[in-house]
């Protein structure tokens, strides 16, 4: 679809401004947002599309005990991690540039280390800033005090340190942790600062005990993230205006950095943990025989914070940026030689309004014309699993995970949170383009949206008032209850069968929730913790773009 001036002003700025300026370039380099990455154009290759199965064939990378993704036992264990540059061998044959979080500890060597350790734990790592510009790490879904958290206004400067020391205070989960500095958030993690950090618990291991669970082989965690390579094998970020605002959506869709991957299995229970570690992509998850095209049913068992009351058969799950769910996928029917594709369903990624700025992606960011990009919502693979062994195995899944106390209401303050788009300031260089708005207001560094009391339960409605996307909102600092949704979009009220609106995947301890268009999410939230002084968090999207772009906010707890 062609973008006319009309609707390119609708959206993007003021008649004058534009006319002033003569055009789209000028607009772009005023707002100092346009961050080149490569200078080679985008041409994907059709080899690494996911849109078919057969592309499938790169065996998927697993965490072994050194290497991409190893297992770092960081219990009561100082360690140094540094942010720098290296090079992998993603595409066969090519050198992929990425920035990575390097430790190196008793002569092993760890790039994006999954990070591994118990409730109750101490963790101290000592982040050397080896980039060109400010980072910080934030642990994200962990209970922090705030100096621990990645907060963007305590930058960590090119070549400069910050020691994270702190106890570890959370249910067993699977959390992850990613940078968080000022507007650079969403090109560092696209381009490869993104893992794992995994924690234990009682509940935890005696599931894995009950089911012969082993971390790495048959307790997977997966990390899905859409990508855009080009034919040098290179990662290509070129936010076009259009991917500033709806978010960066990438041509291929990485598991654990493997393209196109796929996994031998073994006819028995696996346990996955699943983290949509896009910048802006949600998926719809789901495991389809490659033969019959028939979905396999699995069981939720866990989100963001940590293991559901009990299993929740499901055979699929919406995932947005940010969120992890935890699956049990049951094998034992299955005979070898058989094909499993966990793959994205299609459905309407609901981008109504903003639907006639189609036309826009291809004005220098990514796209092919060979290979068109799956958009976001259409049908593509993510990992093929080939039945390789027929085993013996008679485990079965226990009825009970652990205990979730149902959110106390009694005497909780409500705050409403609008999330609406209109036309706001674009910071330094002037001019105004559309934004997306929190309450109005985009992101302040030194303002704070509202201010809570320590120790008192509040109820957080999120109301999504655009009727142009869906918005993951995620919150630092404390983990909620999902209490209610209102106003559900179709696709989701189908899903939503455990009263009040809710999805099984609302029915634990979360840090983040996707919030459709028209949709309201109420929210349960404990304002209590154990930390010195006042505390500040951010709240906000998690489509990177959204966040950098200042769809955020900061709270105060006293
Ligand atoms: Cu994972 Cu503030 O984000
Ligand atoms: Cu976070
Ligand atoms: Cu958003």
């Amino acid at each position: 679809m062609k973008l006319d001036r009309k609707t390119f002003l609708k959206y993007f700025g003021s008649a004058g401004f534009i006319t002033a300026t003569g055009g789209l370039s000028t607009l772009l380099a005023a707002c100092g947002e346009v961050t080149a990455t490569s200078t080679t154009p985008a041409i994907g290759t059709s080899a690494t599309s996911p849109v078919t199965l057969d592309n499938f064939n790169i065996p998927l990378n697993l965490p072994g005990n050194q290497g991409v993704l190893g297992v770092l036992d960081a219990a009561n264990l100082p360690f140094e991690i540094t942010t720098q540059q290296t090079t992998l061998e993603i595409l066969k044959g090519k050198k992929t540039t990425l920035t990575v979080y390097q430790v190196n500890q008793n002569g092993q060597a760890y790039t994006n280390p999954i990070i591994r350790l118990k409730k109750g734990d101490t963790f101290t790592a000592n982040l050397t800033n080896k980039l060109s510009e400010d980072t910080t790490i934030h642990w994200h879904g962990l209970t922090l005090d705030w100096h621990m958290d990645g907060h963007p206004s305590m930058p960590v400067k090119s070549g400069a340190s910050y020691n994270y020391s702190y106890t570890v205070q959370n249910r067993g989960s699977t959390h992850w942790y990613h940078p968080h500095p000022h507007k650079l958030t969403a090109k560092q993690a696209y381009m490869g600062l993104a893992s794992f950090y995994i924690i234990d618990d009682d509940d935890n291991l005696k599931l894995n005990q009950i089911l012969d669970l082993k971390f790495g082989e048959t307790d997977l965690p997966l990390v899905i993230q859409d990508k855009t390579l080009d034919t040098n094998g290179q990662l290509v970020y070129q936010p076009d205006l259009n991917s500033q605002f709806m978010g960066f959506i990438g041509e291929t869709t990485l598991v654990n950095l493997t393209p196109n991957p796929y996994l031998e299995v073994s006819t028995r229970i696996y346990r996955l943990r699943l983290l949509n570690g896009s910048n802006a992509r949600t998926y719809r998850l789901a495991f389809v025989k490659s033969k019959s095209g028939e979905k396999l049913p699995y069981s939720i068992i866990g989100v963001d914070n940590g293991l559901l009351d009990k299993p929740y058969p499901a055979s699929e799950v919406f995932l947005s940026p940010g969120e992890r769910v935890e699956v049990l996928l049951n094998l034992r029917n299955l005979a070898v030689g058989d094909v499993i594709a966990l793959k994205s369903l299609s459905f309407d990624p609901m981008h109504n309004e903003m639907s006639g700025m189609s036309g826009m992606s291809g004005m220098g960011g990514s796209g092919n014309p060979q290979t068109p990009k799956p958009e976001d919502g259409a049908e593509l693979y993510i990992l093929k699993l080939l039945v390789k062994n027929q085993v013996q195995y008679e485990r079965v899944i226990p009825q009970t995970l652990s205990t979730i106390l149902p959110f106390d209401k009694q005497n909780s303050v409500t705050n409403r949170f609008s999330l609406s788009q209109g036309m706001g300031g674009m910071g330094q260089a002037g001019g105004s383009a559309m934004q997306w708005l929190i309450n109005g207001k985009t992101f302040s560094m030194n303002e704070y949206l509202l201010t809570v009391k320590k120790d008192s339960p509040e109820i957080w409605e999120f109301h999504n008032e655009t009727q142009s996307m869906p918005h993951p909102m995620h919150l630092h600092g404390f983990s909620f209850q999902v209490l209610e949704r209102q106003n559900s979009p179709t696709q989701i009220k189908t899903l939503a069968t455990y009263g009040q609106g809710r999805l099984a995947t609302d029915l634990g301890w979360k840090d983040t929730v996707l919030v459709w268009p028209g949709e309201t999410v109420k929210l349960g939230i404990n304002f209590s913790h154990n930390f010195e002084g006042e505390q500040t968090y951010l709240g906000h999207c998690h489509v990177l773009e959204h966040e950098d772009g200042g769809m955020m906010f900061n709270y105060k707890v006293v």
